[in-house]
């Protein structure tokens, strides 16, 4: 099997069609803007992205917005590790928190957070729409031993 590659740069088109195999209202690839404020981190095999988490980092707090992974490739622990090497780089730019919003009704993206060390610390009701609430999750990017994600 190809060995899976790193890369820390932004690719527009191939992140927008994994948004739009993972979400109904994906991100197109205009979204995906290249600025020195913006943390992009994905996994390749050969030419094809299998994951890819995205983010913009603020002084010391950085927001996570996008991450999706290939719908034949889950489960396979590449969330992780794209998250993995995103939080690495979040560290090495001096961020210190780790900030997100994901539906409630998103389980699947609430344990995969949780288990990577986030905590939920509030709740937006009604955000994403009637009965669809936010969840603000947080992971403290100083404490958080690398090795739990
Ligand atoms: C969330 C997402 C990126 C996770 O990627 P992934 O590569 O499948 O995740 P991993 O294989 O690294 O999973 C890590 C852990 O998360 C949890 N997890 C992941 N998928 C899970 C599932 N379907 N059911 C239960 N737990 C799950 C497990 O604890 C898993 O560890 P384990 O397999 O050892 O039990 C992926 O499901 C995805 O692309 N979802 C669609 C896009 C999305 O919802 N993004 C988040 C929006 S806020």
């Amino acid at each position: 099997m190809t060995k899976l590659r790193l890369d820390q740069t932004c690719h527009p088109g191939a992140f927008a069609q994994l948004e739009a195999q993972a979400f109904e209202r994906g991100w197109q690839e205009s979204q995906f803007e290249e600025r020195p404020d913006r943390i992009y981190t994905s996994l390749w095999q050969a030419d094809h992205c299998l994951c890819y988490v995205y983010g913009r980092i603020i002084t010391d707090e950085v927001e996570l917005w996008r991450i999706a992974g290939h719908p034949e490739r889950r489960r396979q622990g590449l969330g992780l590790r794209a998250l993995n090497a995103f939080v690495a780089e979040c560290r090495r730019r001096g961020g210190r928190n780790l900030f997100l919003e994901v539906s409630h009704h998103n389980q699947v993206a609430v344990i995969f957070y949780r288990n990577a060390g986030f905590t939920e610390t509030g709740r937006r009701v009604g955000y994403y729409g009637p009965g669809d609430d936010a969840l603000l999750m947080c992971l403290d990017l100083q404490t958080t031993p690398l090795t739990t994600l």
